[in-house]
């Protein structure tokens, strides 16, 4: 039987498209708008998120859009509901629901995810303001001595009692369990950590009762610590990926979507792109990207906050999309980036 929320967590993960995160928190996007000058202010927050959403054309690239929970009760400068907004242009409006990564107790330098009190409540809000699927982050640092068995379960755990909270108000639940790439571990490091959290997650996942049809995974790639002297290439990064992705997710999850993590915006898109030319067809669930900061930074830095830099900002969101669809067909080539510059 197919249900509503397969029919959604396909959608999410359908070839030649991906999800734009754009559920930065305050204090984050108040970073972003440092970088070009901004004041972070209710009406400029609206203003960046309209210029994206409203990009002409954006919805043949992007499937969903993640939005915070202050931008899912904002209106498009048309002043339609921004939800109402995307779904017009048949995107699929999603709500970031944790509230943030916090200092694991007797962990020194481990967070957990909180968010998971009122969660229930929120969700059903959330349904009734037009959100179709939700995401939660766990942040996992890989340092000396970490992560600790502890972090790995707790922040398992807690994606696992979310997920079930999200299936049950009807809410596809995007799991994402983040290995971070600050540090100077080597890729084999990551490599074996990825692992070792994937497969605690679906541990989890299983005891709390989750569809995992009515899921879809969101991991970040098995690449070097950025400070790591030695940095693996595009086709190793693919190859670790893929490797450690068929061990450890079932075939029964609708998709997978990756983070961009910090990666430059050309190097996610060459990622993503050599794991769907090397792996095509040996795959049981698609890969795409969910991509926040890949996706947004040439968008935001062409558009500086200005009216008159609406279309400019715009254009670089939809090149940025349309080589990232064509990374989810492994038909990406780095000479159509120079042609667009
Ligand atoms: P980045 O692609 O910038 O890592 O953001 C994706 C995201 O949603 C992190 O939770």
């Amino acid at each position: 039987m197919t249900t509503s929320m397969r029919k959604t967590a396909l959608a999410m993960v359908a070839k030649g498209k991906g999800i734009l995160a754009a559920d930065e928190s305050t204090g984050t996007i108040e970073k972003r708008f440092k970088a070009i000058n901004l004041a972070c202010t209710e009406p400029n927050r609206r203003a960046y998120r309209d210029m994206l959403f409203a990009a002409k054309g954006i919805e043949n690239n992007v499937s969903g859009v993640i939005l915070y929970d202050e931008t899912i009760r904002q209106k498009s400068l048309s002043d339609v509901p921004f939800p109402q907004f995307l779904a017009a242009k048949g995107i699929l409006p999603g709500i970031k629901v944790d509230t943030g990564a916090k200092d694991l107790a007797l962990c020194p330098g481990e967070k957990v995810t909180e968010g998971l009190d009122g969660l229930a409540k929120r969700c059903a809000e959330y349904v009734k303001l037009g959100a179709k699927f939700a995401k939660w982050r766990a942040v996992i640092t890989i340092g000396l001595g970490t992560p600790s068995t502890t972090c790995i379960a707790a922040n398992a755990h807690a994606l696992a009692r979310y997920a079930a909270i999200c299936q049950e108000a009807g809410l596809v639940p995007i799991v994402e369990p983040e290995v971070l790439m600050d540090g100077d571990h080597t890729i084999e490091r990551c490599e074996e950590v990825t692992e070792w959290a994937l497969n605690a997650l679906y541990e989890a996942l299983y005891i709390n009762r989750i569809t995992l049809e009515e899921s879809v995974l969101k991991p970040s790639m098995v690449i070097s610590g950025k400070d790591c002297a030695k940095q693996a290439g595009v086709d190793e990064v693919a190859e670790r990926t893929v490797r450690i992705l068929k061990r450890c997710v079932p075939a029964a999850v609708a998709g997978i979507a990756f983070l961009s993590g910090g990666q430059s915006d050309e190097v996610a898109t060459a990622h993503l792109n050599a794991m769907n030319k090397m792996f095509a067809g040996e795959l049981p669930w698609n890969l795409t990207f969910s991509y926040g900061r890949a996706l947004q930074h040439p968008s935001i830095t062409a558009w500086k906050g200005a009216t008159g830099n609406v279309a400019s900002g715009q254009a670089a969101l939809l090149h940025r999309a349309s080589m990232n669809g064509l990374a989810t067909r492994g038909q990406y080539k780095r000479e159509l980036e120079k042609q667009a510059a």
